[in-house]
């Protein structure tokens, strides 16, 4: 316990929050009122978001879907490609014609964009009508900046460059009952040539393993069933900590935790990914066994070009590490096609990568030119027209893969968390298996929260279909 709270948002500034949360329900005069939340970009966000909603929801506001009937709309926003970024454009456009109806409306804008200075500035140039901007840093000082833009009428603008402390204990509302995201550090230390994350999250910072595992017992506590420790890079936590403890034993911590049934970990840069952490996914029962792997590129000059640190050769052996030791392991990926100068011969070593691993999944991605990012000044940009042509041409390599892999499956029995009912059809049930693959079955409603044994009967290619046994 001496070490904690040394990197944290201190206890008096926390409380100070807290009064702000009285004084905006105060303002509001005790009456219910509304927000919507749009969240963009990845898990990170939408952790982000659930603090978001529990700081709103002890002033006094609860969700709605309706825009019309808002009186606070918020993006949580994300800049890793540019067309996030431009859908968010496109909402704020749409929304002028609303906050003249309704000046009283706020609206805010949060998240990665705003860390770009020249985001903020075209905000207020473009979309006069936002009332509050805020960043990643300074989240937790929400319910003051809610008040001032309630109080003062005016815009607020608050972005912070300086990173250095982790705030512990917002509040939080989790959008679900079984499985929760529980963020162990922040920020990014890689800058790898492409990505804008390092620039808006800044560098790493590791939460006090003693305050995650309390998070996580109370998880337990609560009923709920899985957790995924989230970080742009976990196998670096702790690091920056003087604790002695790394991602690996942080895991068999978590692991001790009664309660919780399942832990699933990303993302994992190839380059730090030790034996231990192995060894640590392969003995820890409740891990699953599965790691998301991202790989960007199958050629190693492009890999260095990206600063990723790592040959297509050495990822090759990691995986063929990582398959020997780690029995039915499911393997996913992130791959960027396109990238700065990127030719033929290069992308047929991305899909020489995709042939060899077999991902069970893999997210693919065009490049898209970050300002701010080393590569977004290079001259030798991949048209558009042969970007796409490539991107087909994996997508469908990679379909065909992740079809066999289920395949396997066919006749088999699988271990199922029942996570609710499925997004398609009210009568069915939807969980994952341990290597997160989406299973649908009929059963009842009482079985959400659940380990159930499903034999797989159906293969689709992103999903599969069974019988409870
Ligand atoms: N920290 C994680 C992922 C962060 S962003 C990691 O290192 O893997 C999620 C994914 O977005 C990345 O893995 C990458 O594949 C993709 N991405 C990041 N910057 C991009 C860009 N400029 N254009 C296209 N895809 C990008
Ligand atoms: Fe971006 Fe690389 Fe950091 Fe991932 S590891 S967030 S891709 S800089
Ligand atoms: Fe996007 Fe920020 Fe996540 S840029 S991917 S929301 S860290």
């Amino acid at each position: 316990m001496g070490r904690r709270g040394n990197n944290c948002v201190s206890v008096e500034e926390m409380n100070r929050q807290r009064e702000f949360i009285y004084l905006v329900k105060e303002l509001n005069k005790g009456k219910l009122k509304k927000f919507q939340l749009n969240t963009y970009g990845c898990q990170m966000n939408e952790n982000d978001s659930e603090r978001l909603s529990g700081m709103l929801n002890q002033m006094g506001y609860i969700e709605t879907e309706n825009i019309g009937e808002s009186d606070l709309i918020i993006y949580n926003t994300c800049c890793v490609r540019e067309n996030a970024e431009l859908k968010v454009y496109g909402h704020l456009g749409s929304l002028k014609r609303l906050k003249r109806e309704k000046p009283d409306m706020i609206i805010a804008v949060c998240g990665c964009m705003t860390q770009q200075k020249e985001v903020v500035e075209h905000i207020r140039e473009k979309y006069s009508h936002v009332d509050l901007i805020f960043g990643t840093h300074n989240l937790y000082k929400f319910p003051e900046l809610l008040y001032s833009a309630l109080s003062s009428g005016e815009s607020i603008v608050d972005i912070w460059d300086s990173y250095g402390l982790v705030a512990e204990d917002i509040p939080i509302e989790r959008k679900d009952r079984v499985k929760a995201w529980v963020t162990i550090m922040y920020g990014c230390n890689n800058f790898c040539s492409y990505c804008i994350v390092p620039y808006v999250r800044g560098r790493e910072r590791s939460r006090q393993p003693e305050r995650i595992l309390e998070e996580i017992r109370e998880l337990g506590q609560e009923g709920y069933k899985e957790v995924t420790l989230l970080g742009q890079n976990v196998n670096s936590y702790g690091k920056d900590l003087d604790t002695g403890i790394g991602f690996s034993d942080l895991l068999r911590e978590v692991n001790k935790i009664s309660g919780i049934e399942r832990i699933r970990f990303m993302t994992s840069h190839p380059k730090d990914l030790s034996d231990d952490l192995i060894a640590a996914v392969r003995d820890c029962e409740k891990v699953c066994e599965h790691i998301h792997l991202p790989v960007q590129a199958g050629s190693s000059r492009i890999l260095k070009e990206m600063n990723r640190k790592y040959t297509k050769e050495q990822y090759l052996e990691l995986v063929d590490k990582i398959k020997n030791s780690i029995n039915g392991v499911a393997l996913t990926t992130d791959i960027i096609v396109g990238y700065p100068g990127e030719t033929e011969e290069d992308f047929d070593d991305t899909l020489d990568v995709v042939r060899k691993v077999r991902f069970d999944m893999a997210y693919t991605f065009l490049y898209s030119k970050r300002t701010g990012t080393p590569a977004a000044n290079k001259e030798d940009q991949v048209p558009e027209d042969v970007k796409k042509e490539r991107f087909e041409r994996l997508i469908e390599v990679q379909n065909r893969i992740s079809r066999e892999n289920n395949e396997k499956l066919l006749d088999e029995e699988v271990e199922v968390l029942v996570e609710g009912v499925s997004k398609t059809n009210k009568n069915v049930l939807s969980g994952r298996t341990r290597t997160n693959k989406i299973v649908n079955f009929k059963g009842n409603e009482e079985l959400i929260g659940k380990l159930v044994k499903v034999r797989i009967n159906k293969i689709q290619t992103w999903s599969l279909e069974g019988t409870v046994i």
